[in-house]
């Protein structure tokens, strides 16, 4: 049960020109740095999340991890990570993707999800969706069952939602 009804976009900061011209960036720093306001926010991830009833929760290097862990600790489940090239250990699967400019790259364990596993993926910011989709790719390459994607913010109008073929659910959304 939540104290009292919190508007969670009260606690995003918006940075213009950040990280570079023209663009708006929503700063979570002010809302994790806040005990109250990020309890919240966990505490309504969780009631989404639980329902979907995975086994593992998948975060997204770098800001994906501030969700995804604390989430699989409270729901009792593991965690496991994609990341960035050259980082994690042993072999690896991975999977090249487009961003606006340029491209980017993630990578997971090949033996980090058993089969069938349910695993739902967590990110702090849905934008074009190129990300979260290829991270769901990612996901069902090492044998997952992907259930769900969580993220704290929606850019709705870039609909990046177009692009999951998952149940998407994100607690703080902007129009533009
Ligand atoms: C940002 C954000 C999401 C992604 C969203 O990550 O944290 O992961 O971009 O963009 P998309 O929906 O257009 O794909 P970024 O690559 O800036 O790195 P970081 O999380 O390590 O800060
Ligand atoms: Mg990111």
């Amino acid at each position: 049960q939540e104290p009292q009804p919190l508007n969670l976009k009260d606690y995003i900061r918006e940075v213009p020109d950040f990280p570079k011209p023209g663009i708006l960036f929503y700063d979570i720093s002010t809302l994790i740095r806040s005990a109250e306001a990020w309890q919240v926010a966990t505490g309504r991830l969780a009631r989404i999340i639980s329902a979907w009833q995975p086994d593992l929760l998948a975060g997204i290097e770098s800001r994906g991890f501030l969700t995804a862990a604390p989430l699989a600790q409270r729901l009792g489940c593991g965690f496991t990570m994609l990341r960035k090239p050259g980082k994690l250990p042993g072999e690896t699967i991975s999977l090249k993707y487009g961003l606006e400019y340029g491209e980017d790259e993630l990578h997971i364990q090949a033996d980090a999800i058993k089969p069938g596993q349910r695993v739902v993926v967590l990110d702090d910011l849905l934008a074009t969706g190129g990300t979260l989709a290829a991270s769901i790719d990612l996901l069902r390459k090492v044998g997952a069952e992907v259930v769900g994607a969580s993220v704290l913010i929606e850019l709705a109008g870039l609909k990046g939602r177009d692009k999951l073929d998952v149940p998407l659910n994100s607690l703080i959304t902007y129009e533009d």
